[in-house]
């Protein structure tokens, strides 16, 4: 069962100092999506009622990158940074008279899944008056620590720097995830957190040792793999980006998509990957791209935002970029860049070509190295070819254009003016011919060097 009332205060107010940044740490981004995202996302699927948000002052992009996700959700300021306790505490206004559970999450712990924060919300619901999430650590370096009692009781955490070497060998450790029966059970613990500790910091984890002391009931759920890991530095947000790029392709290919290489394919959260698609080795997905049925990818490809119509066939190494729109079977080849654009039903585009803020009609065909020269130095102009069009190789297309229905360009041309339906338009100088000319060249020449 979820439990609607329950409210969720996340901490994003640390100095993040390990990741040497001028961005605050939680609006790094994972797949595209700031690391906060992926903490609303999960808090928003648990089912979770309300939630607030704790930032540091002058984090004013921190909130408002939460209010565009959800505009329900509570910002507070803590005004320095005296550790995580101190923080909810900064959160006060919200408890306050709030009756349901309250779960404290981290902003920097960005994996966590929806079942798992419903699992603590389970173990609440049973009766526990304090749930953390531990999990066993290959490398427990940097986390708090679980200490047990004889019992296999949950009793306390200990920080890392305040680790005897005995506690520091205990590799069952804190996700950062706790959850109270209600708001008045965390604070009570709140008030009696002290900060007599390495840090000299008010640590949120005291209130295990707290809760046990006073006869509370603390339970530990446990947590599995990535979905703990809390991200301090830059290799972390790495492993991070590993561990969410293979749940991304798995997601991908249990949607019926093939990833020769899955391995080299890099996702964006939001990658939308239809039935047999074909993706090749080496592609990677920016934000905002949707793929229909049995499309294929070829190797080598960057796309974002980007729409691709069923059974087109892209790349290899082509970019398609933001507004790139291919109806279904469209053929966009090697070297070849789109832009806001759209590519007709079985257009070709094939070869070392640019096509930006433009049109191409149903079957045309782009001949190599076609260029729309879109951009005067001030502003974008837009080029439109017609259905059937044929543009030769080498072609300028020197916007505003418009290229007729059925209309041939012959290759090499400079088209600067629009093109009826049907017609040829060329550009090219005459040809002219100097019959034996270089036959009389190379004699002269060879005669001159002895
Ligand atoms: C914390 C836990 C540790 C746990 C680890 C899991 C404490 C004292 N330690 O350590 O037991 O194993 O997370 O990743 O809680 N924050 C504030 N205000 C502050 C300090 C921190 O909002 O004054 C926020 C941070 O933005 C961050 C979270 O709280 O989102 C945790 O802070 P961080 O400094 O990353 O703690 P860790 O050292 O990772
Ligand atoms: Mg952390």
């Amino acid at each position: 069962m979820i439990e609607p009332s329950s409210l969720a205060i996340i901490l994003a107010a640390g100095k993040g100092t390990r990741m040497r940044s001028a961005l605050p740490k939680v609006l790094h981004k994972l797949a595209g999506a700031p690391m906060l995202a992926y903490v609303l996302k999960a808090v928003g699927e648990a089912g979770i009622g309300q939630s607030c948000l704790v930032v540091a002052p002058c984090m004013e992009a921190v909130g408002a990158a939460a209010h565009a996700i959800d505009p329900t959700l509570r910002v507070f300021v803590q005004a320095d940074q005296l550790g995580t306790a101190d923080a909810v505490k900064a959160a006060r206004e919200a408890l306050d008279g709030f009756a349901g559970p309250v779960l404290v999450l981290y902003g920097d712990t960005p994996l966590l899944r929806a079942d798992t924060l419903q699992g603590v919300i389970g173990a609440l619901g049973e009766g526990a008056d304090l749930v953390v999430i531990g999990f066993q650590a290959s490398d427990p370096t940097g986390y708090g620590r679980l200490l047990l009692d004889q019992s296999g009781e949950l009793v306390g955490i200990r920080e890392e720097r305040d680790a005897s070497h005995e506690e520091r060998n205990i590799t069952l450790c804190n996700s950062g995830i706790m959850a109270f029966g209600s708001a008045k059970v965390l604070l009570d613990l709140l008030v009696r957190i002290g900060n007599d500790n390495a840090k000299g910091e008010f640590y949120l984890t005291d209130a295990v040792a707290l809760a046990h002391a006073a006869g509370f009931q603390a339970r530990m759920v446990r947590a599995e793999g990535p979905e703990v890991l809390g991200v301090n530095s830059r290799a972390e947000l790495a492993e991070a980006e590993a561990a969410l790029q293979q749940r991304l392709r798995a997601k991908v290919m249990e949607g019926g998509a093939t990833l020769t290489a899955p391995e080299t394919v890099f996702l964006s959260h939001d990658t939308r990957i239809g039935k047999d698609v074909v993706i090749e080795p080496n592609v990677v997905f920016g934000p905002g791209v949707a793929i229909d049925d049995g499309a294929t990818i070829r190797a080598f490809c960057h796309i974002e935002g980007a729409s691709i119509g069923a059974g087109a066939v892209v790349g290899p190494f082509a970019r398609l970029r933001p507004g790139a729109q291919l109806a279904p079977n469209a053929h966009i080849g090697n070297f070849v860049e789109i832009k806001q654009a759209e590519i007709g039903d079985g257009a070709k585009v094939n070869h070392l070509t640019y096509i930006g803020d433009a049109s191409v009609g149903a079957g045309a065909n782009v001949g190599a190295g076609t260029i729309t020269c879109n951009y005067d130095g001030f502003a974008k102009h837009r080029t439109e070819i017609g259905a059937g069009a044929f543009i030769g190789s080498n072609t300028s297309l020197v916007a505003p254009v418009k290229i007729g229905d059925g209309a041939y360009i012959g290759s090499g041309s400079v088209i600067a003016k629009d093109v009826p339906a049907d017609a040829l338009a060329l550009t090219r100088a005459p040809q002219e011919e100097r019959l034996g000319w270089a036959a009389r060249v190379r004699e002269r020449r060879t005669r001159d060097q002895k």
